[in-house]
C-alpha cells in the first residue's frame, strides 16, 4: 500500500475511533467557578505567564515565585494565563510526585493574589512524571481560582478549551479567549519539532464557534505559527527577535483558520528570546516575554516580566492596548526594532534538541524509532548508490594505476 493510501485508512480508522469516543469535556465538581467579566469602564486584564520553566534548580524556582508576585502585584490583572512550559519536565529527577510539588508552587503566589488563571500546556510540562491529562487534572482539582478545562476527545490535545467574558451589565459574552494545545511533540503526522495545533482541534473550534455568539476573541498557544516569521519579515513587527522562530514545520492552517473565523489575536509563547508583536492581515500574533528564570532566557538585559493585554469592551482583540512589564515595576511599550528587521527567516526552526541529546529518554521512544526506520529506509536505497560510486572509484584509482604501471615500464624500454 502506498504511503498516502495507508495514511488515509489510518486517518478513517482514527475518526471512526474518536466519532466513537467523543464525548464532551469533564467538568470541574464542587468547584467554585470564577465569572470573568468586564469592569465597570468597559476593561479586562490579562497578564501571560510565559515560560516559567520550574524545576532546575530551588534558587530559580524562589526567583520565579517572586517575579510572579511582583507582576501580579503592579498589574492586579484579571485573569493570568500560563501560556505552558510552566515546569521543565526534562529536568525531572526521576521521583514520584516531582511535577506536583513543582506545580503546587508556582500556583501559590497566584492564588495568594488572588487572581484567576488558566493555563495550556507546553512541549516540556509532559516530560516528568504525569501525563498532559493527569496536568490538566490536578490544576483542576488544586485550586479554586483555576479556569483551566480537560478539553473534549474530538480536539488533539489535553488543554483545548475557550473562556467567555461577560459584559459589565449583564447580558451575554462580550469577548472570547481560546486556549489552544499545541501539544508535545510532532506534528501533522511527523515526528520532531515541539508539536502544534492539529486540524482536528482546528475543526472542533470551527464547530463549536456555530453554537456561540460572535464577539471579539483572541487566542493563546504555547507553540507559535510559521506567520510569526512574515509579521517580522514585514517589518510589521514591535519588540525583538533574538532567535529564530521555533515553529512547526508543518503548517497545520492556524492562523487562515483563526482569521476566517474572527479570533483577530493569537498570542505565544516558547521562544524565550523573542518578544515582540505586530499586526499581520487584520490578525495580532504576538509572544509574551520570558517570565521564568529556568532554562534559557531572556536575553541579558531585558529582564524577566509578562505581556499584559488590556482588552476594551466593543474593541476589537488586535486593537488591544498591550506593553510587557517587567519585574523591577518598569513598563515596557514596545517600538519598531529596525537592529534587527533585515535578520529574515523563512524556514521554521523547530528547535528543542532534546531528543538529539537525549535519543533513549522515554520521551524520544517515538522519535528514536522514526529515526531508526528512516536510517534503514534511507540504506535500502543510498547503500546501492554508495556502493556503485565505491566501485566505480576503486576501478578508476586502479585503472590509473595501471596506466601509471605501464608509462612507467614504456619509459624503461624506450631509456634502454
Ligand atoms: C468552518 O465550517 C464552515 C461550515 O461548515 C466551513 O465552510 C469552513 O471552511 C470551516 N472552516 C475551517 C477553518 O475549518
Amino acid at each position: 500500500m502506498s504511503r498516502r493510501g495507508s495514511l488515509l485508512l489510518l486517518t478513517l480508522i482514527g475518526l471512526i475511533f474518536l466519532a466513537d469516543k467523543s464525548y464532551p469535556a469533564k467538568s470541574t465538581k464542587g468547584a467554585r467557578k470564577v465569572r470573568l467579566k468586564f469592569d465597570e469602564d468597559g476593561y479586562f486584564k490579562i497578564i501571560q505567564l510565559a515560560d516559567l520553566h520550574y524545576g532546575h534548580f530551588p534558587e530559580t524556582d524562589e526567583h520565579t515565585d517572586k517575579v510572579i508576585a511582583n507582576l501580579l502585584s503592579y498589574e492586579q490583572p484579571d485573569l493570568a494565563v500560563l501560556s505552558g512550559d510552566m515546569v521543565s519536565g526534562f529536568a525531572w529527577d526521576g521521583t514520584n510526585g516531582w511535577f506536583e510539588k513543582r506545580f503546587r508552587q508556582l500556583i501559590k503566589p497566584i492564588a495568594a493574589a488572588g487572581v484567576p488563571y488558566a493555563l495550556i500546556l507546553g512541549n516540556h510540562d509532559d516530560e516528568a512524571d504525569l501525563s498532559r491529562e493527569q496536568i490538566v487534572l490536578l490544576d483542576m482539582r488544586l485550586q479554586q481560582g483555576s479556569l483551566t478545562q480537560l478539553g473534549p476527545r474530538e480536539a488533539m490535545g489535553l488543554s483545548n478549551y475557550y473562556l467567555d467574558i461577560a459584559a459589565n451589565k449583564g447580558g451575554g459574552p462580550a469577548a472570547r479567549i481560546w486556549m489552544l494545545d499545541s501539544g508535545g511533540r510532532g506534528c501533522d503526522w511527523q515526528y520532531g519539532g515541539s508539536g502544534c495545533v492539529e486540524r482536528p482541534t482546528i475543526w472542533w473550534m470551527n464547530g463549536t464557534l456555530v453554537r456561540l455568539p460572535r464577539v471579539p476573541s483572541l487566542a493563546f498557544v504555547h507553540v507559535p505559527v510559521p506567520e510569526f516569521m512574515e509579521v517580522w519579515n514585514r517589518g510589521a513587527a514591535r519588540g525583538s527577535k533574538h532567535e529564530p522562530v521555533n515553529c512547526p514545520m508543518s503548517d497545520t492552517g492556524l492562523f487562515k483558520a483563526l482569521k476566517s473565523m474572527g479570533v483577530t489575536a493569537l498570542h505565544s509563547g516558547h521562544d524565550h528570546d523573542n518578544n515582540y508583536e505586530g499586526l499581520l492581515d487584520g490578525v495580532r500574533l504576538a509572544y509574551g516575554h520570558k517570565t521564568g528564570y529556568g532554562s534559557y532566557g531572556p536575553p541579558p538585559g531585558w529582564g524577566h516580566g509578562a505581556r499584559v493585554i488590556l482588552l476594551k469592551a466593543g474593541q476589537a482583540a488586535h486593537e488591544a492596548e498591550t506593553w510587557i512589564r517587567l519585574e523591577n515595576g518598569a513598563r515596557v511599550d514596545q517600538s519598531k526594532n529596525p537592529k534587527f528587521a533585515s535578520a529574515l527567516q523563512t524556514i521554521c526552526e523547530p528547535g528543542d534538541g532534546y531528543c538529539e541529546e537525549f535519543p533513549f529518554a522515554p520521551t524520544c521512544r517515538a522519535e528514536l524509532r522514526f529515526r531508526l526506520a528512516r536510517l534503514s529506509h534511507i540504506s535500502l536505497t543510498t547503500y546501492l548508490y554508495s556502493l556503485g560510486l565505491l566501485l566505480a572509484a576503486a576501478a578508476m584509482v586502479m585503472y590509473r594505476r595501471r596506466v601509471v604501471k605501464r608509462r612507467g615500464k614504456q619509459q624503461e624500454h624506450s631509456s634502454l
